[in-house]
């Protein structure tokens, strides 16, 4: 039998094969014997180095018409095959349009569920919201707020610097400087957002956490309103009656300043673990705004005075939920935020 009846032979067996396929698989298996690395045409291909070269050319077209055929026809069935195929999963698979679907929804960080919820408060006492950006610059964060070059509380704040020179604030008070730049006196603000702190973390220490800075400005303010306004807010936000005590504290921007303590709310003051048996809890640094804090940025300190308190945010978060480890906050883990 020459090459030339052996491929036509071939041809009507595959014709016949690939007609006859009902899967995807069966095609598989067509191609395989014919086209494959030891398929019958690879074998003809194959042997056509050693015929003369007329033979070699007659042969070898007859060959790659087939193979272009073959080729044409393994395409054709295998459309044909894929489309009933998706006919038949179409018509077992009805689908009803008015069944109600189980939509996975999304849910609120606790920390946004809390910030969102101390914006309320305070906007109901007649607050606005501010916002800043979180790449400040040493001016904003301390410049400004009479921390000068040298100052010694700038250690306080480990400070992750940019490579131009810019840095993550450190705390909100940076948006105080903000404020006053921007908005006329009287005017009280409240400013949540996220800090950055260049140290090591543990349970109650976290690089990044959440502030919520608050400060007013307006005539004759005294220890008194602030104190008013802390009682007021604490009171809302927990739902009880909230005592505090104030205890000096440093910060160069407020004079004077202080740590303002409230009563422990899980043993009411009697003394507890949580509040290692002292009866307080230290929540939120506060205090009056230093004059030299409201001159640089240009109010008239004969006419306005201020307060401004920086409360963690992160902090207050964890006292609502019990939450016993500030880095479950920025984990990422789904165990944790599956609870809210
Ligand atoms: N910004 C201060 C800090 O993060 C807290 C503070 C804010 C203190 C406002 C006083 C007044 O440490």
């Amino acid at each position: 039998m020459s090459l030339i009846q052996e491929i036509e032979l071939l041809q009507a067996e595959a014709s016949g094969e690939i007609l006859s396929a009902r899967s995807l698989a069966d095609l598989d298996l067509v191609r395989g014997k014919f086209l494959g690395k030891k398929g019958q045409l690879t074998a003809i291909l194959q042997s056509l180095k050693v015929l003369p070269p007329e033979e070699k050319r007659t042969v070898g077209q007859k060959a790659n018409e087939f193979r272009a055929e073959l080729e044409g026809q393994l395409l054709k069935i295998r459309e044909e095959i894929e489309d009933r195929e998706l006919q038949s999963k179409l018509s077992s698979h009805s689908i009803d349009a008015l069944q109600p679907r189980q939509l996975e929804t999304g849910r609120l960080h606790p920390i946004s569920r809390v910030q969102y919820e101390v914006e309320d408060i305070f906007t109901s006492m007649g607050f606005s919201i501010m916002d800043g950006p979180e790449v400040e610059t040493d001016e904003n964060n301390f410049g400004a707020l009479n921390f000068s070059d040298d100052h010694p509380a700038r250690d306080m704040q480990d400070t992750v610097w940019t490579e131009d020179g810019n840095l993550l604030r450190t705390h909100t008070s940076s948006i105080q400087v903000r404020a006053m730049r921007i908005l006329k006196p009287p005017f009280r603000i409240i400013a949540p957002g996220r800090c950055f702190r260049y140290e090591e973390t543990d349970a109650s220490h976290d690089n990044t956490f959440y502030q919520a800075e608050g400060m007013l400005v307006d005539r004759d303010v005294s220890v008194a309103h602030l104190i008013h306004v802390m009682k007021t807010f604490l009171s809302a936000f927990f739902e009880k009656e909230v005592r505090v005590r104030l205890r000096p504290g440093y910060f160069p921007f407020v004079e004077p300043g202080f740590e303002l303590d409230i009563n422990c709310l899980t043993c009411a003051g009697k003394g507890c673990p949580v509040c290692k048996h002292s009866g307080w809890l230290e929540l939120l640094p506060c205090g009056l705004v230093h004059p030299n804090v409201l001159k640089k940025s240009g109010i008239d300190t004969k006419i306005f005075s201020g307060f401004a308190f920086g409360m963690g945010l992160s902090r207050l978060v964890m006292m609502r939920y019990g939450i016993e480890d500030i880095r479950h906050f920025m984990s990422g883990n789904l165990r944790f935020l599956n609870q809210f």
